[in-house]
């Protein structure tokens, strides 16, 4: 059995520090330290004991986060490193070869991979332009089988932005109770709603069988923290702790006094209203840009992020045309071959303003040497 890259990962790993400008991320512009604390927060960081931290997570921080989630305690959660740990702990915990899972595609691509490298067998619901990114709900009950070990899905999802409905959220619990699959919901893009949409709610609760993982990676702005969580099952916590102990020990303890903070409610919506704010602004300025490319490029508006996954109408392979755009203007956008779906570009819209109308400028004009508007279809 050969070895799965995480492609999309790796490409911009292997790019973003030499580039101009990163457009590739799936974040919006992260914190300084300083920025959202006060004299007497930072100086609770500089009071930070460097012994081991609790391995499951300082307490104070679990019971923040279990405070988030209706009826759960602070023994259903466990902090890890970032939403990636919390997803690959539970794939180590849950999958044997041979199981099935099912992802949803063009997705963030982690389970995919960690499936594949368990040995499993890894069936893709497909979302499409055409269908605004909505599942097709009969395809995913037919995707779902007694061998159906773990169904994975992100809500609100990455690269499409999209929201599942109350109806397809009940659909996709009932298709994994029939089978009694594990349901993995990766929320790390809860509290990115635009246009005044509520939060989306957490699957916790929806289902005995129920996974939930978050972070501070994408709505909070602080993704250089590295903290995450998975709430479950009081066992299933158990059984994430007991590998997450091989892994990496515990999270870091400056980290977790910086979680404890930004995961109070006060704290919360300040930084979620920054989020927004910059997300808001990123839409305006993607907009006003397309306008302007002659129909070279679509988008079905999202529900959530400051992600822009933009089709382009253009006869070239996404990877390809990454590698164009970065070589001619020092920008790095991410292909959408790497999370699934041909044709696409991921743009990350959450910077100063100025920052992505300049860079995207450079890409049009980059595309122009490529294929003038004109010959575009
Ligand atoms: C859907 C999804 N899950 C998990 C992650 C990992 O995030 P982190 O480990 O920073 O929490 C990402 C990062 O892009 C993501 O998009």
């Amino acid at each position: 059995m050969s070895f799965q890259p995480f492609e999309l990962e790796h490409y911009q790993s292997r790019w973003e520090r030499t580039v101009e400008v990163n457009l590739a991320d799936s974040s919006v512009q992260c914190l300084v330290t300083r920025e959202w604390l006060t004299a007497d927060e930072q100086a609770a960081l500089l009071s930070t004991g460097l012994y081991y931290p609790e391995v499951n997570g300082s307490a104070g921080l679990r019971q923040r986060i279990a405070a988030m989630y209706p009826e759960a305690s602070a023994a259903n959660v466990l902090v890890t490193v970032g939403a990636a740990q919390a997803n690959s702990m539970v794939c180590q915990a849950i999958l044997a070869p041979g199981d099935e899972v099912v992802v949803v595609s063009p997705g963030y691509r982690q389970v995919w991979g960690l499936a594949l490298n368990a040995g499993c067998h890894v069936r893709e619901l497909i979302l499409t332009p055409e269908d605004a990114w909505r599942p097709d709900l009969d395809a995913l009950d037919r995707l779902i089988t007694s061998k159906t070990k773990l169904v994975a899905i992100v809500n609100p999802n990455n690269p499409t932005g999209t929201i599942l409905t109350d109806v397809e959220r009940a659909r996709v619990v009932a298709a994994c109770a029939r089978v009694g699959a594990w349901l993995l919901a990766d929320e790390v893009y809860q509290g990115t709603e635009l246009g005044g949409q509520p939060e989306t709610r957490s699957f916790w609760g929806e289902y005995d069988r129920v996974i939930c993982t978050n972070s501070l990676s994408k709505a909070y702005g602080l993704a250089g923290l590295r903290i995450g969580w998975a709430v479950a099952d009081r066992e299933t916590i158990q059984a994430l702790w007991r590998r997450h102990e091989y892994a990496v020990i515990a999270a870091a303890a400056p980290s977790m006094t910086l979680a404890e903070l930004a995961v109070s409610p006060a704290k919360r919506s300040q930084l979620f209203a920054r989020q927004e704010a910059l997300t808001r602004a990123g839409w305006d300025v993607l907009k006003d840009w397309l306008a302007g490319q002659g129909g070279r490029f679509s988008v079905v508006p999202p529900d959530a992020t400051a992600i822009a996954f933009v089709r382009y109408h253009l006869p070239i392979e996404s990877v390809a045309l990454a590698d164009h755009i970065r070589t001619a203007t020092g920008v790095l956008v991410a292909p959408g071959s790497l999370l699934g779906t041909e044709h696409h570009l991921r743009i990350t819209l959450g910077y100063e303003p100025a920052k992505v109308r300049g860079a995207l400028d450079r890409i049009g004009a980059s595309l122009d040497r490529l294929v003038p508007v004109s010959a575009a279809g």
